[in-house]
């Protein structure tokens, strides 16, 4: 049977970075005799400005219908002085973790040997001769600050109110993925959290000790305040291998882990839940902001492409699949095929076709 992916290309380099990122998917479909069907809607602000919701009735049904969601990028200066519920981050992307209850997030760090120098940190900081820097941040993506009611603003007060709220079941349920994710990889779950100070801190850490201690010794489980957790990711990235943490705090240390490699254009996420559906994105935005590179043809499709892959492992259970076009990306990083904010000539597109070329 067919996989239905529903395609959200959104807003700024969206477009373009999904396109290359479809060449490599239509290859590795052709290689692997996979039946792909795809449904292109329209999201974020590119939907505001054509229906007036940034998430339309239309994008929620083809989402509704599908294996898979492979978004693009959301948002955009023009939209910022939009009323909350029409901007394309808060109105769409926000509201399409909700709804699937995507409470996981994955976002691999690798830094790519052959990358070591476009790294903003020091070769000596990188791990280089003990197996580099190669980790998984595990993200809770719908509690926390984001999600927590009350949450209000009263400008006329001068006041505002956001919630962090967590429950032992929300906690415990990404706890668990950190913990199988370090299973089948180096068998160690770090923690992150700020328990010195809130009361969500404290619950967070109970509930992942006494699940570690019930079901996952065989996990080296270490604990860091979040403050201290920026620092070490800097000092020395190479000792993580999966961090587990909620949601502002994951958003916030994704970005940061995102310069390890040299570009944010080469981290790819996946957001699931407990069916085995999934959305598929870039941790990047979507370029659109002064100076947008919306359009130009430079942009890095590598976060979308490596993001297809995970959408074959993680939704479409096509594992062979995701490992080919992982191996060829760096293959095509190694051979120096990348885009220019790496120090390589290459277009999106050109990127797009030469990973797809290098697939086998
Ligand atoms: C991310 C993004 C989103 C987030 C924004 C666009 C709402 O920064 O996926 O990291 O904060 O989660
Ligand atoms: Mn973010």
């Amino acid at each position: 049977m067919a996989k239905k992916i529903a395609v959200l290309p959104g807003d700024g380099i969206g477009p373009e970075i999904v396109a290359a990122a479809r060449v490599v998917l239509d290859r590795v479909a052709a290689l692997d005799s996979l039946e792909l069907e795809y449904r292109e809607a329209l999201v974020g602000g590119a939907a505001y400005e054509a229906s007036g919701s940034p998430l339309p009735e239309e994008t929620l049904r083809i989402c509704d219908d599908a294996d898979a969601i492979f978004f693009g990028a959301v948002g955009g200066p023009q939209w910022e002085g939009l009323p909350p519920e029409q901007q394309p981050e808060r109105g769409a992307l926000l509201p399409l973790r909700k709804r699937y209850n995507l409470y996981v997030n994955i976002r691999p760090v690798l830094v790519y040997p052959s990358l070591v120098d476009a790294s903003p940190l020091k070769k000596e900081r990188l791990n280089v001769d003990g197996g580099g820097v190669d980790f998984v941040i595990m993200r809770e993506l719908t509690g926390g600050l984001y999600f927590g009611q009350p949450k209000s603003i009263d400008r006329e007060a001068g006041e505002a109110l956001d919630t962090l709220r967590y429950n032992v079941t929300e906690i415990e349920r990404i706890a668990r993925t950190a913990f199988e994710t370090a299973r089948v990889r180096r068998k160690k779950v770090c923690s992150v959290d700020k328990a010195n100070v809130l009361s969500s801190g404290i619950l967070w850490r109970e509930t992942v000790n006494r699940l570690h201690s019930s079901e996952y010794k065989d996990i080296e489980l270490s604990h860091l305040y979040v403050d201290n957790a920026s620092m070490q990711l800097i000092l020395n990235p190479g000792q993580f291998d999966v961090i587990l943490t909620e949601n502002t705090f994951g958003d916030i240390l994704s970005d940061e882990a995102a310069t390890l490699p040299g570009s944010i254009g080469l981290l790819a996420s996946a957001s699931l839940n407990d069916t085995g559906f999934g959305l598929f994105e870039p941790c990047h935005g979507s370029g659109n902001y002064p100076p947008s590179i919306a359009g130009l043809n430079v942009a890095n499709p590598v976060a979308q492409i490596l993001s297809a892959a995970m959408m074959l492992r993680y939704a479409l259970g096509c594992e062979g699949s995701a490992r080919k076009i992982e191996a060829a990306v760096t293959k095509a990083i190694t051979a120096g095929k990348f885009t220019r904010e790496l120090g390589g000539s290459l277009s999106t597109a050109e990127v797009g076709q030469a990973v797809a070329d290098l697939l086998a």
